[in-house]
């Protein structure tokens, strides 16, 4: 079976939930799916998966240095033409989401458009499009 591994990291349990509903939407397309905080990844691990989605709150205009670190151990490994997804919680500029997809674009991972970027805690109208997301990946990843 295809994999995907969904990674995050999330300060109040909000892109936890994303990553979650990203889950549940790829696992209903007969995907093997792990979904993880990035502390109980490793890197190399996922590089193993078929398709890599990975999320993270906005601190500071930026995304959190520690999954920052994460990111730059996995581009040195080979994720070249994985299927990628960027994800994450915000409060008001957002630009977490953003910046994990172009590094994903840089090192060729095809990122599905766009980004998915919810405002702080996810309604049920959220999760909906969180579980999409995890469908869309998850046909992707069967196309490779
Ligand atoms: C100290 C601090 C700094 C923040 N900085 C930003 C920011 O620069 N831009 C933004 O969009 N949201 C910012 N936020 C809001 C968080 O991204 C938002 O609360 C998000 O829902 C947290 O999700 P999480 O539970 O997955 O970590 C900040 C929150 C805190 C507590």
């Amino acid at each position: 079976m295809p994999k995907l591994a969904v990674v995050y990291l999330s300060t109040q349990g909000n892109t936890k939930m994303m990553a979650e509903g990203i889950a549940e939407g790829a696992s209903s397309r007969s995907v093997d799916v792990e979904v993880k905080s990035f502390y109980d990844w490793n890197p190399e691990d996922v590089a193993l998966a078929d398709g890599i989605a990975i999320g993270s709150s906005t601190f500071n205009y930026s995304m959190h240095p520690p999954i920052k670190k994460f990111i730059d151990k996995l581009v040195e490994l080979d994720i070249k033409g994985k299927v990628g997804a960027a994800f994450g919680s915000y409060g008001w500029s957002g630009e977490a989401p953003v910046m994990i997809a172009d590094i994903m674009r840089k090192e060729g991972v095809q990122v599905i458009d766009p980004v998915l970027r919810i405002q702080y805690k996810p309604t049920e109208k959220d999760m909906a499009e969180c579980i999409r997301l995890g469908k869309d990946i998850a046909e992707k990843i069967k196309k490779l």
